[in-house]
């Protein structure tokens, strides 16, 4: 104690220096050798710290993915991805990883919700059962596919109405601001059962929708350092998890995860197809047949699920566009993975990435072209259907598929239907939509201001129409 009472500040200095380096260098010596993954491939710097990660996803905003994909070029396909996790890229394993023919018990790795506001929610929710617990109450609401059919329907009807409204108005209207809308609406009106109106308001909320999107990019600077989280976080969330019906708990993860990837499947296949007259053509004149078997207007998901053509557009849509282009880590408490030689123990965080399965050239050749005839005749048995999986597969995928399908299915048929409104980009073109920016929802090029589009009354004269990009 005495010996303390004389210390002066350098002491103190020197001390903390001291005690820095030598836990500095017993944090290196256990990741690089002690830990129970030292022995996977992998580049050092990811395996001795987090910041790496950190650096490839603020300063490089979002680009973790790729450099990942570049470290599997370097040293196979099992790495080290952090000191902590172990991410495969092999699309065979995606069903072992994910959905196992044997079920096991299977927890979310809580870093992974760090920096996005909901790392109490996440934290309550990772555990294997409690998240079944709550799931189960999330997966009865959604399975109420009749009674959404006529909700989702409704939002539909308004975003074409708004969309008619637009008509040879010549300003341009932006379609990406009018997508989130129309998901905003259907989830608030499905999930929640108070429509939110987005559709209604002028300009769809435009300055509430770009708060949440700039917001996505400050995801990693808070994920690494989360006492900032903290400090802007409301404790709010956690009150209301101790408080509310189960069902609540949901609500911000719900709305979160539920808009952006619709709104952006619809904005990749209204993107492309007006840069691209034959397959415009292709789906106006399966859907003039439809409709005409339909003069109501009106189908339901079942039969709209039929069309080859829109069917094929949409799974594109998807492919290009909903994927994560980050990993979606599970933990096995319990159980060992075998990965070829390799053994991963148990409580290691594991991830796969669903956007290089989407990309995969030998599944999908020429993969950052849009090409809905590649999904016209897929073996049901192939590639292509194996690792398309933009919702996820297993216990933890996505809960609220049913209501994206029929969104897409319902918006997309209306939309190109007969007499429908004739779209025309903005100045816009694909790289308003082409993902490049990994993030929790994916982003394309930052100063996109969004796609944006002129809606005319009629189509447009064939010397107009030959001025359009012929193809992507
Ligand atoms: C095209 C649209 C959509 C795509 C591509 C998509 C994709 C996904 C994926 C890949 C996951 C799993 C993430 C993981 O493995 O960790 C997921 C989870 C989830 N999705 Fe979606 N989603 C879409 C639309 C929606 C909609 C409309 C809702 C709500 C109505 C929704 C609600 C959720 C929820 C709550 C989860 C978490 C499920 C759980 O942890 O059990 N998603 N989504």
């Amino acid at each position: 104690m005495a010996l303390l009472k004389n210390f002066t500040i350098a002491d103190w200095a020197l001390a903390l220096g001291v005690f820095t380096i030598t836990y500095t260098l017993w944090l290196v010596i256990y990741r690089l050798w002690l830990s129970p993954i030292a022995g996977f491939p992998g580049a050092f710097w990811p395996k001795v710290t987090f910041w790496y990660e950190f650096y490839y996803e603020w300063v490089q905003p979002g680009q973790y993915y790729r450099r990942i994909n570049d470290m599997h070029k370097e040293y196979g396909p099992i790495i080290r991805v952090s000191p902590d996790e172990i991410h495969i890229l092999d699309p065979s394993f995606y069903d072992e990883l994910y959905a196992p023919h044997k079920a096991r018990r299977a927890n979310a790795y809580n870093r992974y919700a760090q920096g996005t506001g909901f790392e109490d929610l996440f934290a309550l929710m990772a555990p294997h059962e409690a998240h079944k617990y709550l799931r189960d109450s999330a997966e009865k609401l959604y399975s109420k596919v009749a009674a959404h059919e006529a909700l989702v329907m409704d939002c539909v009807k308004s975003f074409c109405g708004r969309l008619d409204h637009e008509r040879d108005a010549n300003e341009p209207l932006n379609i990406s601001h009018a997508c989130l809308s129309l998901s905003i609406d259907v989830i608030t009106a499905t999930t929640f059962q108070h429509p939110s109106d987005y559709l209604k308001h002028p300009d769809f909320n435009k300055e509430l929708l770009e708060i949440q999107r700039s917001g996505l990019v400050y995801v990693p600077l808070f994920a690494h350092l989360p006492w900032m989280a903290r400090l802007f976080s409301s404790p709010l969330i956690e009150y209301l998890s101790s408080r509310v019906p189960k069902l609540r708990e949901w609500d911000e993860v719900i709305q979160q995860n539920g808009i952006h990837h619709t709104a952006h499947t619809m904005e990749n296949v209204i993107t492309y197809l007006a840069m691209d007259k034959r397959r415009l053509k292709s789906l106006k004149d399966e859907l003039a047949v439809f409709w005409q078997e339909h003069p109501d207007q009106t189908s339901s998901w079942f039969a709209l699920r039929k069309l080859p053509y829109l069917t094929a557009c949409i799974y594109e849509g998807l492919r290009m566009g909903a994927s994560g282009m980050k990993r979606a880590p599970r933990v096995f408490p319990d159980d060992a993975i075998r990965y070829g030689e390799w053994v991963i123990p148990k409580e290691t965080p594991i991830s796969m990435t669903i956007y290089y399965m989407h990309m995969d050239p030998i599944a999908f050749p020429d993969p950052e072209k849009f090409d809905p005839e590649r999904w016209l005749n897929a073996d049901p048995d192939g590639l292509m259907l194996s690792q398309f999986v933009p919702f996820g597969r297993g216990p933890r995928d996505c809960v609220g598929k049913n209501i994206a399908w029929m969104q897409l299915y319902f918006a997309l048929s209306q939309l190109y239907r007969p007499g429908g409104p004739d779209i025309e980009l903005f100045e816009s073109d694909d790289t308003d939509v082409r993902l490049v920016h990994g993030y929790v929802f994916p982003q394309p090029r930052l100063d996109s201001p969004g796609v944006r589009v002129l809606i005319h009354n009629h189509p447009r004269r064939q010397d107009e129409e030959d001025t359009m990009t012929n193809s992507v």
